[in-house]
């Protein structure tokens, strides 16, 4: 391979773990500038301010894009795959909203766009999904896919901690998104879910999807869920039958004995279920610096060594199909659920409801009791 020149947006928590590890283990790739903010550029002697003057080096390669959110790392990744820039990026706000849009324009230039870092954290969930594509169809994916809710809910079972508490650990540690309801709304897990449906399904997926997240869930709601051996966790999850599809983003009640209940602070489990394969489970750190630099650095690595492969297509003619997600509900609330029966005191149980059906319930009952929490029953094999 050849000396690989890199430019880099954006120097957090992400971002400057990129640059260490490049710097500290990576020979054959330069980091040559670090774009920061206006009045940041103390950080590294290659930071600078002017994205223009970074685009404009005929030299660059690559562009790693660890900025987060839509607004410039929009403009930024579309100016850099015109300029035949390939495009590392750990943004999933961004991917999510633009896929299709990114991956023509990196397509029409011959270059690579990699998004490893965008689900999963350092798990090569992406790379996963597309490895098991080659042989098999992909009937269905499910993850915990976001690490702050999912040391939330661990220390709040492990230590007894107040979610609040809990929540701004998982600032400090650097796991929380800067606006953290991101995390515990779902809106991070519904981007890291659309992308995935797309890999696995050939789908644009856009986020007009069922989601709820654990804003409201209580150590008393934990000590219910418990009382019947299940805890909760926040999933992705995608299903398909070969002519529809259906995604959701929701807080799901697990059995004790699913792998998923086990899943201890920041990490992540996803699985991907193909037809020789059969289920197929990736497990580890999903949010923090070191983690999602790893899959940022080993996009960078493959940029210069592995040819450009089969882009994203995203043809399949799936509907859209949101029946495809039954599953029995149950809501923690004063208000008066429509079919709902007793389950426990303060907490009613409907049955047989679509993932998108729930979501209106869920909308209504906040409306009377805005701490109402809802959460899927998973189905026992
Ligand atoms: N805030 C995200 C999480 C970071 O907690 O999973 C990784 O995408």
């Amino acid at each position: 391979s050849y000396m690989q020149n890199v430019a880099l947006l954006g120097f957090g928590t992400v971002g400057a773990s990129v640059a260490r590890i490049l710097d500290e283990r990576i020979s054959d790739v330069n980091l040559t500038s670090i774009l920061v903010r206006a009045g940041k550029e103390h950080v590294d002697p290659r930071a600078t301010s002017n994205f223009d003057a970074i685009l404009s080096d005929s030299a660059l390669d690559t562009v790693v894009e660890c900025m987060g959110g839509l607004s410039p790392a929009y403009e930024y990744i579309k100016a850099a795959l015109i300029a035949k820039k390939n495009v590392v990026t750990s943004n999933k706000a961004v991917v999510s909203a633009h896929f299709e849009e990114f991956m023509t324009l990196a397509a029409e230039a011959g270059v690579n766009l990699k998004i490893e870092a965008c689900v999963c954290g350092g798990i090569p969930w992406i790379a996963g999904i597309q490895k098991v594509r080659r042989i098999d169809e992909i009937s269905a994916f499910w993850g915990i896919m976001n690490g702050t809710t999912n040391y939330i809910v661990y220390s709040m079972l492990k230590d007894g901690t107040d979610f609040a508490e809990v929540l701004s650990k998982a600032q400090e540690l650097g796991y929380a998104e800067r606006d953290p309801s991101s995390d515990i709304d779902g809106i991070d897990v519904r981007s890291k879910t659309m992308i995935s449906a797309s890999i696995a399904f050939d789908v644009i997926c856009t986020n007009q999807i069922p989601m709820s997240g654990i804003r409201n869930l209580t150590k008393r709601d934990l000590a219910m869920f418990g009382s019947h051996d299940m805890t909760i966790k926040l999933f992705g999850r995608g299903v398909s039958n070969g002519s529809s599809y259906a995604v959701v983003v929701e807080p799901v009640a697990v059995p004790l004995s699913a792998i998923e209940a086990h899943v201890p602070t920041n990490f992540n489990v996803a699985t991907v279920v193909g037809d020789t394969i059969g289920e197929l489970k990736f497990y580890g750190q999903g949010a923090g610096g070191n983690p999602t630099a790893n899959a940022v650095v080993q996009d960078i690595i493959d940029c210069a060594d592995a040819p450009i492969e089969g882009q994203q297509n995203f043809s399949a003619n799936l509907l859209y199909n949101p029946e495809l997600f039954v599953s029995d509900y149950v809501f923690r609330t004063q208000a008066d659920i429509p079919g709902g029966s007793f389950w426990e005191p303060g907490a009613q149980l409907v049955k047989n409801l679509s993932a998108e059906k729930a979501r209106e319930l869920l909308t209504s009952a906040l409306t009377q009791d805005p701490t109402t929490f809802m959460a899927a029953l998973e189905k026992r094999n």
